[in-house]
């Protein structure tokens, strides 16, 4: 089970606590254009493969260009929110939505878990934070792209109502559809 509460705010974003299914507590909280070195190192951190899977093509490092566009957040239209060890301040995972540039209300999804923390339900409760945080701000879908063999982001996407909307040989696209929040 998860549970969240809303704690302090940044940017007047609230940060949440999440309890973990084993017990384990994180804090989410809003990430900043200020994190761009700790965003760097989070993605250096993981695996080849979670960054391949993440990226949908081979990253070893993040461009500086690449670093200035995943940290323009205005936790609005773009969001990002990352996940913190309390006791350590380690990065645990980011999940992230950008609104399209023609369709001011979809928006796109990625999520990332590091690697040693991944199976222990840290995806999931980051998405659901997002999806609400989502609806809140009036966007009416998410979409998200993966590789056609992540099992564990397909189960990720599936199990928060994600529908896949096209099968590709080596990807799928899938979307939620949000309904508005209630007042
Ligand atoms: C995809 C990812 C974010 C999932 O994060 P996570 O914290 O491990 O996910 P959770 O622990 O919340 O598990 C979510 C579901 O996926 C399943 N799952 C997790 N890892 C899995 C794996 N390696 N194989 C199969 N299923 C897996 C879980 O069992 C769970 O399913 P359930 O709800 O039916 O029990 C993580 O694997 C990751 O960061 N991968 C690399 C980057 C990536 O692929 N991002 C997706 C791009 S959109």
């Amino acid at each position: 089970m998860t549970l969240l509460t809303p704690r302090l705010a940044v940017d007047g974003q609230p940060w949440r606590r999440v309890v973990l299914g084993d017990g384990t507590t994180l804090d989410v909280r809003p990430l900043q254009r200020t994190d761009g070195p700790a965003l760097a190192a989070a993605v250096a951190s993981l695996s080849a493969d979670s960054r391949y899977r993440r990226f949908l093509t081979p990253k070893p490092r993040l461009t500086d260009r690449e670093l200035a566009r995943l940290t323009d957040v205005d936790h609005h239209a773009r969001e990002a929110l990352v996940a913190v060890e309390p006791s350590t301040g380690e990065w645990v995972g980011v999940v992230r939505y950008a609104v399209f540039p023609h369709e001011p209300r979809v928006a796109d999804v990625a999520v990332t878990v590091a690697d040693s923390w991944q199976r222990r339900g840290v995806g999931t409760a980051l998405l659901r934070v997002l999806v609400e945080h989502a609806r809140r701000e009036g966007i009416a879908r998410l979409h998200a792209t993966t590789f056609a063999d992540n099992r564990a982001a397909l189960r990720l996407l599936a199990a928060r109502g994600f529908a896949v909307r096209e099968a590709r040989r080596d990807s799928v696209e899938l979307a939620l559809e949000l309904a508005p929040a209630a007042a």
